[in-house]
């Protein structure tokens, strides 16, 4: 694991956000520019719900109804997930950690694993425009690859441009459950920007902009970040 044999230029990196503010769809770049992998929570839970897990049971409820799954489960899987071998050289954190809790929890894990933290990208969307970011997604049954029906549609209409599967929407990607999300996300996960600026390793980055141009601003953070 990483520690002494730490290879230079690597990334361990937080991607944060608001629901819908183009976390999934930014970490897909990062992932190719750097080669470390994505672990996604919400993709982890909804992998499990649709293996009919135990851990998907649990998660399903709370996933439907906007709310955080436990911490101790969400915890639980990160902790096993960044133990393995390909997070040795970084990764990319999607939509972890979302508590003070979690985010203490992580400290610990990195700290047994002998590494810590490189930076935490904050995109910031205003909430007015996060309901139509989420209620337009689309996202491809076979592939994954996440479109937008008016701000990145697939030039295939209902199926993907990159594999030609089917797009689906996700069940947690309506008005109503988007408000219990949007206001989740105000009481727990906002107080955590505040937890890595004092850290000294948080950047922010304007989320309104085209995707490419988001990007453009995520890598020229991490171009000029010193390991
Ligand atoms: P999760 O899957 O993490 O959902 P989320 O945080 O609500 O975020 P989203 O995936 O909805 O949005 P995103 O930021 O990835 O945006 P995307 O790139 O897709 O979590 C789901 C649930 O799982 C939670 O509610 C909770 O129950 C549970 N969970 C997960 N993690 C947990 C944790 N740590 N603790 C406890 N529970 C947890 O983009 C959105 C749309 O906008 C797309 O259509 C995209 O094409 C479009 N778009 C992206 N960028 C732009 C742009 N710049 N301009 C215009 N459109 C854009
Ligand atoms: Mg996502
Ligand atoms: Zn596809």
């Amino acid at each position: 694991m990483p520690n002494q044999f730490l290879i230079p230029n690597s990334k361990f990196l937080i991607l944060m956000g608001a629901p819908g503010a183009g976390k999934g769809t930014q970490a897909a770049k990062i992932v190719e520019k750097y080669n470390i992998p994505q672990i996604s929570t919400g993709d982890m839970f909804r992998a499990a719900i649709k293996d009919g897990t135990e851990l998907g049971k649990r998660a399903k409820s709370f996933m439907d109804a906007g709310q955080l799954v436990p911490d101790e489960v969400t915890i639980g899987i990160v902790r096993e997930r960044l133990a393995k071998s390909d997070c040795a050289n970084g990764f990319i954190l999607d939509g972890f950690p979302r508590t003070l809790e979690q985010a203490d929890a992580l400290t610990k894990i990195l700290d047994e694993l002998g590494t810590k933290l490189t930076r935490v990208l904050n995109i910031h969307v205003p909430a007015e425009n996060l309901i139509e970011r989420a209620i337009g997604r689309r996202i491809c049954k076979n592939c994954g690859a996440t479109y937008h029906v008016k701000f990145n549609p697939s030039t295939k209409g209902t199926n993907c441009d990159k594999c030609g599967g089917e797009l689906f929407q996700r069940a947690d990607d309506n008005a109503d459950t988007m408000k219990n999300r949007l206001s989740v996300y105000e009481k727990s996960t906002r107080p955590l920007i505040d937890y890595y600026k004092a850290a000294g390793i948080y950047s922010e980055i304007d989320g309104t902009q085209p995707i490419d141009k988001v990007t453009e601003a995520l890598f020229n953070v991490l171009s000029s970040v010193k390991e």
